[in-house]
C-alpha cells in the first residue's frame, strides 16, 4: 500500500433523534436532524423501524420536491409510491426506490401492510445546480437487482448503488453514474468480524449502524459506533473496522461532494434563496409539476 493510504477515522457521531414526518410516521433522524448535521453531498439519513402499525400506517400522503433525489430502501414491509408522472411502485421488503425529484414531482409513499413490521430507510443525495431543474426522473429496483455478496469472513453486503470492491471481486449495483457517483452498501458482519472498502480520498463517506456496533478505524486505534448512530468518516482512502461481540449491520455511504451552497426550505433544495421562493410559487401555481416545455427544434 502506498504511503498516503490511510484507514479513515471515525470524525464525529450523529446520534439518530426520534421524530416524525409525513402524516404521522415515526422515525429516526441522524443527518438532517438539523442543517448543521449535513455531510455534502448527503443532505438526510431516515431510519424508520417498528412493529407497531400506529407508528407507520398513515404514511407519506402526497407531497412535493425539488432540487435533490430521494432514495427508499425498504428492508422489510410493502409500500406504494405513486407520483403526478403516473409512476406506481409497488416496493416490497428488499427493494429500492431511487428517485430524483429535478425540477418537480409531487408524490406519496404508502403502508400496504396493516400489520408487522415496516423497516427502512430514506435518504436526501442533493444534486449539483446543473441538474436541480432537469425533469423527475424515477427508478425501482426489485431486490433481485440488487446483489448480494457472502463474505469470506462470515457476513455479506448487498451492493445499492457503486461498486462493492473486496478482495478478488468488484461487484456492481444498479445504480451507477450519477454525478455525486454514490456508494450505497448495505452491510451485516458477525461478532468480531473485520471489514476493509476502499473510498476515494476525496469524497465524503459516513456509517449508519442499525444492529449491533462498529468499532470505526484501524484496530490498534479503532472508536466505537453504536445502534442508531451515524459515523462521519475523516479522510483516507478506506473504511475498516469490526463489528462488535453482538455483530453488527450498518450502511456505508461514500459519494463526492458537490461544494456548492445549501438552502432549503422544507421538501426543496436549492442553491440560493431565490430559488427557493421561486420552488414556492411553482407549487403554488401548479408549475413545479407541468410539463416542461419541448424544443420545437
Ligand atoms: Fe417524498
Amino acid at each position: 500500500m502506498a504511503a498516503s493510504g490511510r484507514a479513515r477515522a471515525l470524525q464525529k457521531i450523529v446520534e439518530a433523534h426520534p421524530t416524525s414526518d409525513g402524516a404521522g410516521v415515526k422515525l429516526r433522524r441522524s443527518l438532517g436532524r438539523s442543517q448543521m448535521e449535513r455531510l455534502d453531498p448527503f443532505l438526510m439519513l431516515d431510519e424508520f423501524s417498528s412493529f407497531d402499525p400506529n407508528d407507520y400506517i398513515a404514511g407519506f400522503p402526497a407531497h412535493p420536491h425539488r432540487g435533490f433525489e430521494t432514495v427508499t430502501y425498504l428492508i422489510d414491509g410493502h409500500m406504494l409510491h405513486e407520483d403526478h408522472l403516473g409512476h406506481r411502485g409497488d416496493l416490497k421488503s428488499g427493494a429500492v426506490q431511487w428517485m430524483s425529484a429535478g425540477r418537480g414531482i409531487v408524490h406519496s409513499e404508502m403502508p400496504q401492510q396493516e400489520q408487522g413490521r415496516m423497516r427502512g430507510f430514506q435518504l436526501w443525495i442533493n444534486l449539483p445546480a446543473r441538474e436541480k431543474m432537469k425533469p423527475a426522473s424515477y427508478r425501482d429496483i426489485s431486490p433481485d437487482e440488487i446483489p448480494s455478496v457472502e463474505l469470506a469472513q462470515g457476513g455479506r453486503v448487498k451492493a445499492i448503488a457503486g461498486t462493492l470492491e473486496i478482495p478478488g471481486r468488484s461487484v456492481p449495483g444498479p445504480i451507477q453514474g450519477l454525478s455525486t457517483d454514490p456508494l450505497y452498501l448495505d452491510v451485516e458482519l458477525p461478532a468480531l468480524a473485520s471489514f476493509t472498502h476502499p473510498v476515494k480520498s476525496d469524497y465524503n463517506a459516513f456509517i449508519y449502524v442499525f444492529e449491533g456496533g462498529a468499532s470505526i478505524g484501524p484496530p490498534s486505534a479503532g472508536k466505537d459506533l453504536a445502534t442508531h448512530c451515524a459515523g462521519v468518516l475523516a479522510s483516507g482512502d478506506r473504511v475498516e473496522l469490526r463489528a462488535a461481540s453482538e455483530g453488527a449491520r450498518f450502511l456505508l455511504l461514500a459519494a463526492r461532494p458537490l461544494g456548492e451552497p445549501v438552502v432549503q426550505y422544507g421538501p426543496f433544495v436549492m442553491n440560493t434563496r431565490e430559488e427557493i421562493e421561486q420552488a414556492i410559487r411553482d407549487y403554488q401555481s401548479g408549475e413545479l409539476t407541468r410539463a416542461p416545455a419541448v424544443a420545437a427544434r
